[in-house]
């Protein structure tokens, strides 16, 4: 939550360099921003409330020539999302930007006010700026400022400070919140993450917890936490700037959605050809693990069903803020798995970290590379899907969902329950992924016209049992961040153990049977909820023949594949109504209210 970035350069054009670099950040929060820059000796500070568009709007009527400048892009915690409490946040000699949540404010609040300060803001960041200011006046020195307030923050933090008697230097330092340097040709740059700094830099470095920086124009150092300079290599970025762009389509959504053929693909690929964890023995353990938030949990979720049907292995999957505080589950003899496409969500790392503590082994789940989660865990499987820009994810979960899949067949090879016959069908079925995945999206004009159905009512109901059941929740998930119309997700079963009194004459139901033995008792559920006047959309796999105006107004048919692809097929389809119907109702699509990409705190 929060994106920052900080550039410091030989040049003047600090400002512009920093804004561009905070709209590749707006992802992490999009509900006010700010910047503060070295206006000659003096620090200015330009805020807006609503988008980074305002923030530019606003620059335009300053000057803005300046060569060391720092920026944030707010999703708020404290205080409501108005100018005085966006960042930076400026106290005596101390400006800053702030991405986490100093969750002992409150206290050092107090000691501050008796102090003498005074604060103007509701938030967390003032205070934490007020406190370096009192530390640096305690020791008159930069660095001892920052390590003893840092000593005294409790929560999370990724800083950028500027202090008004050092024009063009930026210190910065983190703990749970990312934030990486990059070098360029003109300057340095601390950001958030490197999709801010790609269009000028693919080299960079990460900083580990607790590590400080300082960083002029000329040259960056680090120091550990007892301020011992240490080395630090530089790393090449493998992304490009030219995946951080929309390429002809209207929301980076519909990119991702379009890019999931090419990204499931190359997971399969990568596992026939040079597989980096077929040594994990998951059949060790009595019982796995599986650690996410959000989507990531429902992809679990489909995870859970692979391993244990086919893998034989028993799983427990459990939501991250939930598990982090369940310690007792633990043992040296768990392994948990934990999924998260940001590596950065802070129930899931707090998990991770609570297994590792209790002796458990960890494998991670993980797209970004070079995250806190890739990093913090014994084994890190990425997923390689590139960046995923749009707020709700799509290309993360269908990747999550493929890594589980060839889990499953791990299991299944370790545990000699692997046929012939299996294998052979399982790899035909892995790899016709691409051209599978690419027919359930020809043809967009099905899913807009599904979208045009429902696009007018406030609830809507998924259901279906087994897998189905799991890839409901996330088609519901989607629908809702995206189109703010209201869902339900329920195994078709349990419908009528209450839920069925909310069926009314049209409402919206989508089921979904792709598991043959199911199948049957599917229907039944449909025609229940058709006998109570529902509007039905049925998802279903070619197979089961295409006339069920028994019980459908509208279907959507999907190529039967096995259990290993099929929940990936049927999620596309379920994208691209959420999609369709979050156009229609005039939805921001990839940046819902309420929401930001990267969920850092707790
Ligand atoms: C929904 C969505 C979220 C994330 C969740 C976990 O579209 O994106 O539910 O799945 O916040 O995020 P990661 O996977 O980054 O840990």
């Amino acid at each position: 939550m929060c994106g920052i970035i900080g550039y410091t350069t030989r040049k003047n054009n600090s400002v512009e360099i920093t804004l561009n670099g905070l709209k590749n950040l707006e992802y992490r929060g999009y509900d006010s921003s700010g910047i503060a820059l070295f206006n000659g000796d003096k620090i200015d500070i330009i805020k807006s409330k609503g988008k980074i568009s305002n923030l530019d709007e606003k620059l335009k009527q300053h000057d803005t020539t300046s060569c060391c400048s720092i920026a944030h892009t707010r999703w708020a915690t404290h205080g409501e999302p108005n100018e005085t409490n966006a960042h930076p946040h400026h106290v005596g000699k101390v400006t800053l930007v702030h991405n986490g949540i100093i969750e002992n404010y409150a206290t050092l609040k107090e000691e501050l006010k008796a102090k003498g300060y005074k604060f103007q803001t509701e938030t967390d960041t003032e205070v934490a700026a007020a406190y370096i200011d009192y530390c640096y006046s305690q020791t008159n020195d930069k660095l001892k400022a920052l390590v003893e307030a840092c000593k005294k923050f409790r929560g999370s933090y990724a800083f950028n400070v500027l202090f008004e008697d050092e024009p063009t230097t930026i210190y910065a330092t983190r703990k749970d919140s990312p934030l990486v340097i990059g070098y360029s040709h003109d300057g340095n740059f601390a950001a958030s993450d490197i999709s801010a700094i790609l269009n000028y830099t693919n080299k960079y470095s990460l900083i580990n917890e607790g590590e400080f920086v300082k960083i002029t124009r000329d040259i960056v150092t680090f120091y550990d936490k007892d301020l011992h300079q240490i080395e630090k290599k530089s790393e090449t970025a493998t992304w490009d700037a030219a995946q951080y762009q929309k390429n002809g389509y209207d929301h980076f959504m519909l990119k991702e959605i379009y890019e999931q053929p090419k990204v499931i693909n190359d997971i399969f690929d990568r596992f026939y050809n040079n597989c980096s964890y077929k040594d994990i023995d998951l059949t060790k353990y009595e019982k796995i693990h599986i650690v996410a938030c959000g989507s990531a949990m429902h992809a679990s979720l489909v995870g859970k069903y692979l391993l244990q049907t086919y893998g034989k292995i028993p799983v427990m999957v459990e939501i991250a803020s939930e598990y982090r505080y369940s310690e007792e589950l633990i043992t040296p003899s768990t392994l948990l798995i934990v999924v998260s496409q940001s590596g950065e969500t802070a129930d899931t790392l707090a998990a991770l970290r609570l297994a590792k503590e209790k002796g458990a082994y960890v494998v991670g789940i993980v797209n970004a590379v070079g995250s806190t989660i890739a990093r913090e865990v014994d084994k890190c499987i990425y997923t390689y899907a590139g960046p995923e820009i749009a707020v709700a994810t799509t290309k993360g979960y269908t990747s999550q969902v493929a890594v589980f899949a060839t889990l499953a067949l791990i299991a299944m090879e370790e545990k000699g329950l692997l046929t012939d016959e299996m294998s052979k069908t399982i790899k035909e079925d892995l790899t016709n992924v691409e051209k599978n995945i690419n027919s359930v999206l020809e043809n967009r004009e099905k899913y807009l016209d599904i979208a045009k159905d429902i696009y007018k009512h406030n609830d809507l109901f998924f259901i279906g049992r087994g897998i189905d059941s799991s890839v409901c929740m996330e088609g519901s998930l989607k629908l809702k961040e995206i189109s703010y119309m209201h869902s339900e997700s329920y195994s078709a079963g349990e419908l009528k153990h209450g839920t069925i009194s909310l069926i009314d004459k049209g409402t919206p139901v989508i089921s979904i049977a792709t598991d043959d033995k199911l199948f049957e008792k599917t229907v039944s559920n449909i025609k229940e909820t058709k006998a109570r006047g529902s509007y039905s959309i049925f998802v279903t796999t070619q197979n089961h023949g295409d006339d069920f105006s028994e019980f459908a107004d509208k279907t959507i048919l999907l190529p039967k594949t096995t259990d290993f692809t099929q929940p990936i097929l049927t999620v596309v389809a379920l994208q691209l109504i959420a999609y369709e119907t979050a156009k229609l109702r005039g939805c921001d699509i990839d940046k819902p209210r309420n929401l930001a990409k990267s969920v850092t705190v707790e």
